[in-house]
């Protein structure tokens, strides 16, 4: 019966979709040695990951990164181990329609180059049979989701694309059939590094909205830690170094090989994955002027600063006050510096403290988006950040930070380091 049949996949349809939308990944101790070779490139590979997850494989070149994304959709097979999707073995699938629902997307965007735009994106669409106004409206929507005009790209040519414009197009039909699983070879490889710094701000941008299970291979370890929710750091070889958050492996990489690999710059690299709002900032008390004085002295008490931040009718920041200023009966608008710079709670922390040290500051007012006062960014706030541990790190671990960096001047709040 049409109606009943109708409201059961109704009520289905939301886990239905949940479960098209991503999907687990799991590599069972998968191992490649190619033909010929007397040492594997893929050494008994374990990872998981769950579905909607980022997960990044990086490590030095032909280190096996390559191999191990191919042998998930099957362009190559494994010598030994398995891999699983959503719990079910790909060797129970047959390699092509188990590859119509992985997206692929690689390095030299791997267009065709005789098709044009249009007919590139729709390819897996056109193999799943989808009819011409569904398959018209997808690379519409998708050119859009990529940040790019369809009606000036739709009958164009890859070659008439600039290279980062094809790289789009390259994410575009990796996305085309809605695959649960997308694997990116290098996908931002070739660009210059401000076209890749945007590409993968719009991909982060789009994974927000899409939730795909992604498994992205860079060498490159700073975009191995902008992208990925866990990180897989691999040795020559194909054995599994590290397999941790961002957070984690910067502030407690498990052997000399990873801690190498993340670099020795680690503790700043952990500031480019906070936000100001995210942590906690110091308190301020607040004033306004013509406030009784004796009310703003009191609020000192709960304040990490021992003077107060002057606010306008809507909780702007005019400046810090001096002491005189709350002196008499009532607070004058004597301000010893201007409160600036201005952060803002969505900065992350290390554009946050750029700002402190290019303005010669040690904390500075972080306002939130109508430009109110929301708290005080200081350079001690900053560097307890640094030597705290990750929220994802295990409980007892002892976590040994080298030679953090110095905060210049930390420690020391003296008033006259504010302003100028
Ligand atoms: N078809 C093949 N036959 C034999 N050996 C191969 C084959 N493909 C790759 N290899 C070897 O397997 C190892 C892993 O190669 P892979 O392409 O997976 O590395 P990668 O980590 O992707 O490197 P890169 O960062 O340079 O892309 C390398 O030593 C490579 O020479
Ligand atoms: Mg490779």
């Amino acid at each position: 019966m049409t109606a009943s049949n109708a409201s059961t996949t109704d009520d289905r349809q939301p886990a239905d979709e949940r479960r098209q939308q991503a999907a687990d990944l799991e590599l069972c101790e998968i191992s490649k040695l190619y033909p010929g070779q007397s040492d594997p490139a893929i050494d008994k590979l374990s990872l998981k990951v769950e579905a909607g997850e980022i997960c990044v494989l990086v490590g030095p070149s032909g280190c096996g990164k390559t191999t191990a994304m191919r042998l998930v959709n099957r362009m190559i097979e494994p010598t030994d181990g398995d891999i699983l999707i959503d719990g079910e073995s790909i060797r129970d699938r047959g390699p092509a329609e188990l590859r119509r629902h992985i997206g692929y997307a690689i390095q030299r965007t791997g267009l065709f180059p005789h098709l044009t735009i249009a007919d590139n994106i729709s390819t897996v669409p056109r193999l799943l049979g989808w009819d011409k106004q569904r398959i018209d409206a997808r690379v519409d929507e998708l050119l859009e989701l990529v940040s790019l005009d369809a009606d000036d790209m739709r009958d164009r040519y890859p070659g008439q694309l600039s290279g980062g414009q094809q790289q789009r197009v390259g994410v575009a039909r990796a996305l085309a059939a809605d695959p649960p699983l997308l694997l990116m070879d290098e996908p931002f490889g070739a660009d210059d590094p401000i076209n890749r710094e945007r590409l993968q701000n719009e991909f982060l941008r789009l994974q927000g909205q899409l939730r795909k299970t992604i498994v992205f291979v860079t060498h490159d370890i700073d975009e191995a830690i902008k992208m990925g929710d866990r990180i897989a750091v691999l040795k020559k070889g194909g054995k599994l170094a590290q397999y941790a958050s961002p957070a984690e492996l910067l502030t407690n990489p498990a052997d000399k090989f990873v801690e190498d690999f993340v670099g020795a710059d680690r503790s700043l690299k952990r500031l480019a994955l906070q936000r100001v709002r995210d942590i906690d900032l110091w308190k301020v008390a607040e004033a306004r002027e013509g406030e009784r004085s004796e009310d703003v002295r009191r609020k000192f008490e709960d304040s990490d600063l021992p003077f107060a931040i002057l606010l306008d009718e809507q909780r702007r920041p005019l400046g810090w006050l001096s002491d005189e200023a709350v002196r008499g009966e009532r607070v004058t608008n004597d301000t010893r510096s201007p409160a600036t710079p201005h952060i803002d709670l969505d900065d992350i922390l290390r554009d946050a403290l750029a700002e402190l040290l290019s303005n010669g500051v040690q904390y500075a007012p972080v306002l939130d988006s109508r430009g109110a006062v929301s708290g005080v960014l200081s350079l001690e706030v900053i560097g307890r950040f640094l030597h705290s541990a990750p929220t994802e790190s295990r409980t007892g671990a002892e976590l040994v930070m080298d030679d953090p960096e110095p905060i210049p001047g930390e420690g020391d709040e003296t008033p006259e380091n504010t302003g100028k």
